[in-house]
């Protein structure tokens, strides 16, 4: 962690409260002259940070602003999670997967502000501003076979929209595998990243990663996503969002990943997957092959009629849509 983050951290355990340059500077381990400057970083950031002499340094208790603290007042699952948030990483699928490898129990999540390196699937790049959407991951040592992977995704995928409709009372919507939209548009990616153990077969490990767009972004979204991807909140977020719709989803997701092997959420995903019945193209390395959707299995595949009559089965891959079948 940065200086910057260091100091942001013990705010953050007393967010609303002041507390003094000494004792954040003993908290954070750092001078007095460093605690000022990670202050002044933050404040450039558009973190509400008031100073009040003799009394010290406080963080406003009411504003968007994503803290450990504001997360955790929205689920209770506090003693499976061990939230870090940050306020800009390269990415946080990155970076769990760096605390993965150094042996971090299950549990671990990072939580970004704003990601410069933001990855989504197939190695294409997820845009991910500051102040406008919630990035986050974390780390999951299921026992399951690695062909099972998906089902963390399609799990995620739930909790997900399960979270958007009970906050903001938008319908969510589910495009396999991996996205969620609301009213046609994108407003949620999922990347789930594993390392496999070859002797067994297993997961060692797995990283899940989650980016929703939650406010419209300052500078809005780049050109090549207009039309296609979309925030929750036409412009700014009510204050305490982004942190409420990371602790629901945090909470629900763990709720279904607790019984994960009964597939049991599996009728959820597909009741919620609106590409069933649709035109679509399969992409795959093979090539494009334009076919219709008939459904999804228990275990989250997808089936497709293609358009010389063949069957598939596609456990993993991409679609996209073309149209709606007509009935
Ligand atoms: C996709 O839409 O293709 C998947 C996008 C996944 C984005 C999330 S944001 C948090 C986590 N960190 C990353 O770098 N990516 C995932």
């Amino acid at each position: 962690m940065s200086t910057k983050d260091d100091v942001l951290f013990v705010l953050e355990n007393n967010r609303g409260r002041y507390i003094s340059g000494e004792e954040l500077a003993v908290a954070a381990g750092i001078s007095r002259n460093s605690v000022w400057k990670a202050i002044s970083a933050l404040r450039d950031r558009g973190y509400s940070i008031s100073a009040v002499q003799n009394r010290g340094y406080c963080l406003s208790g009411d504003d968007d602003i994503i803290s450990t603290q504001s997360i955790a007042r929205y689920m209770d699952a506090g003693d499976f999670f061990e939230l870090t948030v940050m306020d800009e990483v390269t990415s946080t699928n990155a970076l769990v997967k760096q605390l993965a490898e150094q042996g971090k129990p299950e549990g671990t999540a990072v939580i970004a502000n704003s990601q410069t390196q933001g990855r989504g699937r197939k190695g294409r790049s997820f845009f991910s501003p500051a102040d406008s959407g919630i990035y986050m991951s974390v780390l999951l040592r299921p026992h399951m076979a690695a062909a099972d992977a998906l089902l963390i995704t399609t799990a995620a995928a739930v909790a997900v929209a399960q979270s958007v409709e009970e906050v903001t009372h938008r319908s969510a919507v589910i495009k396999w595998v991996n996205d969620i939209f609301c009213d046609g548009r994108k407003v949620c990616g999922i990347l789930t990243e594993a390392s496999v153990d070859f002797e067994t077969g297993g997961l060692s490990y797995a990283v899940l990663g989650i980016g929703i767009n939650i406010a419209h972004p300052r500078q809005g979204f780049p050109s090549e996503l207009n039309g296609i991807a979309d925030s929750l909140f036409e412009q700014e977020a009510p204050a305490g969002m982004r942190s409420r719709i990371a602790g629901k989803v945090l909470q629900r997701f763990l709720k279904i990943y607790r019984t994960l092997p009964d597939k049991t959420f599996m009728d959820e995903y597909i009741r919620r997957s609106f590409v069933i019945g649709m035109k679509v193209d399969v992409i795959a390395p093979s090539g494009t092959r334009s076919a219709q959707v008939l459904g999804i299995d228990a275990d989250a595949a997808l089936l497709v009629r293609y358009d010389n009559g063949e069957q598939g089965r596609l456990a993993s891959g991409e679609i996209s849509i073309k149209e709606k079948k007509n009935e």
